[in-house]
């Protein structure tokens, strides 16, 4: 499927080389195959382009971890790619078309206009920065045979591809966004100029670094531009996108504050417990604190099932059997994935919600299971989430939290001191059960995130309200 999208997209990618720069390209090859040159050059170059991918990508997705890219992304990249094409000779012909640059301004000085590092930074800011290299070096490769294949155009591009990606770390706004572009235009307008001037000489250095500081300062507003259109059409989320999906505006935010009051409050103490997590470990605090506030949409239109909602009525729990309860509280992951599904927000929000339990046993209803597990009318893995298991940081961090602050919320009065013990033992649980074996947290970070949730809870349980004992997260 992979390699099948991958020669979809690199013949896709040619196609677009072919027929924006197939004159400048192949008339260097004409000679004895004469006119149908160029078509054997296109299934040739096709089939070049093609191995390179699959190399390239092949062999990133087995070896680095980051890299294990979907169909989806690999589509995405490849519109990228394409997009990045059109945009190159779209400039380019535009200059071109200015008589005055066009005749004080040599033709190849255009490539340091290809806007390569906004393209590296939405790369980076959707996917992940492993990708967005390994993005910068393919379409450097490509975008500079469009170039003509000249070396100071596939070093530029390497160049300032890298240097827009390395800028466009957690980028929670769009200031920030520019502010990166902002950051790229003198590393661009330097190795424009120097590049320029180190294989052609003086004449075009100028003109090489005005395109270059102007290549770096467009990549924050080209990227604020493309990132809207790449989120809704791929289902990616940007931590702009998040920043939005905070507000408590949003109908399923309003929703879950009106239908669900309890849920509401420990979605918003799991973030914050979140949060405090992330930063403690130097995880993405923004991803947290949303995913946090949408992690139990799920248990909207079933308010009253979740202990966090009945401050002060009676159980309904009592008069059901376990393994109706089972199945309603189990049913809560599948439902947020669908709602998150319909409201759009994004793969990293949806991922953190279908995670968040992981495969973990259903406690509260295990004891009343018990007797039907020992006439073996039912069994112990039967009241487990059905998974996946947190395959993040980010999903490990919010696990921890939505079980700590359940924990402690079904405490009465809770000292320091019992917090502290309920903490340590939640985080002990989890990591025991192997809730934890599939994502990248170390020892270290998990200990970081445990006295980071310890200390923040211990300041919130001092003014809490009472929920009843026996909570579900
Ligand atoms: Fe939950
Ligand atoms: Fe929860």
């Amino acid at each position: 499927m992979r390699l099948l999208a991958l020669s979809l997209g690199s013949g896709a990618v040619f196609a677009v080389l072919f027929y924006l720069w197939g004159r400048e390209l192949f008339p260097r090859g004409a000679g004895r195959w004469g006119g149908t040159f160029p078509f054997v050059g296109a299934v040739a170059l096709t089939l070049a382009v093609a191995l390179f991918l699959t190399e390239w990508f092949g062999f990133a997705g087995r070896e680095v971890r980051k890299v294990r890219l979907a169909a989806r992304d690999f589509l995405f990249l490849c519109s990228l790619a394409l997009l990045l094409f059109f945009a190159a000779k779209a400039v380019i012909d535009l200059i071109a078309e200015i008589p005055s640059l066009g005749r004080s301004v040599p033709t190849r000085v255009y490539s340091y206009l290809i806007p390569l590092p906004a393209f590296a930074m939405v790369v980076r800011v959707l996917i992940n920065s492993e990708t967005s290299i390994l993005f910068t070096v393919a379409a450097s490769v490509l975008s500079a045979a469009a170039a003509a294949g000249s070396w100071p155009a596939l070093l530029f591009l390497l160049l300032s591809g890298t240097a827009g990606a390395a800028r466009a770390r957690r980028v929670p706004d769009r200031y920030r966004m520019l502010m990166a572009g902002v950051q790229t235009a003198p590393v661009c307008a330097l190795a424009a100029a120097a590049l320029e001037f180190s294989f052609h000489g003086g004449g075009g250095v100028v003109w090489a670094g005005i395109f270059g500081a102007f290549n770096g300062l467009l990549s924050g507003p080209i990227a604020l531009a493309v990132m809207p259109v790449a989120e809704s059409a791929f289902g990616y989320a940007s931590d702009i996108r998040l920043m939005e999906l905070s507000g408590t505006g949003h109908p399923l935010l309003s929703r879950l504050m009106m239908e669900t009051p309890g849920t509401f409050h420990h979605s918003v103490v799991v973030g914050t417990l979140a949060e405090a997590g992330a930063h403690a470990i130097g995880a993405n605090p923004v991803l947290c604190r949303v995913a946090a506030l949408y992690h139990d949409i799920g248990k909207l239109g079933r308010a009253q099932y979740f202990s966090e909602n009945q401050a002060g009525a009676a159980n309904v729990h009592d008069a059901m059997s376990p393994g109706l309860s089972r199945a309603v509280i189990l049913s809560h992951v599948k439902e947020g994935v669908r709602m998150a599904g319909e409201y759009r927000l994004g793969d990293r929000i949806t991922e953190i919600i279908e995670q968040h339990h992981g495969t973990s046993l259903l406690y509260c209803f295990l004891d009343k299971a018990r007797p039907m597990i020992q006439d073996r009318k039912a069994s112990e893995e039967m009241f487990r989430y059905p998974g996946p298991k947190p395959k993040s940081r980010e999903a490990a961090i919010i696990m921890l939290a939505d079980a700590a602050e359940a924990a402690v919320r079904s405490l009465a009065r809770p000292t320091p001191q019992e917090v502290d013990e309920t903490v340590t033992g939640i985080v002990n649980r989890i990591y025991l059960d192997g809730q934890l074996n599939e994502c990248d947290l170390t020892l270290r970070e998990l200990h970081a995130v445990g006295r980071a949730i310890r200390q923040v809870l211990t300041a919130v349980a001092h003014a809490r309200v009472d929920y009843p004992a026996g909570a579900s997260n």
